[in-house]
């Protein structure tokens, strides 16, 4: 009898064997693979409004340093992300709240009392006491945040992605 390049009864069994495992690895796999990557896909902004302390501790006209942590939780993935703004009140006790990152690459800025400046080390770049570029290369003023004041206490929205 002379071989024919059909297919063998064992090599036909094992094609089917072998099919029959890829489809059940895909129905087996699939689901679990969702269920281990749904929550990094169900992935939200979040908002908050942080408690300050009493609005009256904040000195007049003067830039003070509030810092704060925040815990997000993202999938399986926790990230704890620290803030640190200016609080800026004035003699009618509005409140502007500036971010101390620079606006140019993201560095820290710090209020310097001497010039009524924030100053960052890293381009030389000078913002004026609200937060208005004087020199260098920062391309806008520094971020602010949103706040209101509940019953005396300074609250702080921050919005994470
Ligand atoms: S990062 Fe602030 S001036 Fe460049």
């Amino acid at each position: 009898m002379a071989r024919s390049a059909n297919v063998t009864r064992r090599g036909f069994i094992t094609s089917v064997m072998a099919f029959a495992g890829s489809v059940m690895g895909v129905v087996v796999g699939l689901p679990v693979i969702g269920y281990l990557i749904s929550p990094a896909l169900n992935a939200k902004k979040s908002d908050a409004w942080i408690p300050a302390g009493k609005l009256d501790t904040y000195p007049l006209g003067v830039p003070t340093s509030f810092s704060f942590t925040r815990t997000q939780v993202n999938g399986w993935e926790k990230t704890v992300n620290s803030f640190s703004v200016y609080v800026l009140r004035d003699a009618s006790n509005q409140v502007k709240v500036f971010s101390s990152i620079c606006t140019h690459l993201g560095c820290r800025v710090s209020f310097h009392k001497s010039s009524e400046e924030y100053i960052c080390p890293c381009h030389d770049a000078h913002f004026n006491i609200n937060g208005g570029v004087v020199s260098g290369p920062p391309p806008r003023p520094l971020n602010q945040y949103e706040s209101k004041v509940d019953n005396g206490n300074l609250m702080i929205h921050v919005i994470e992605a």
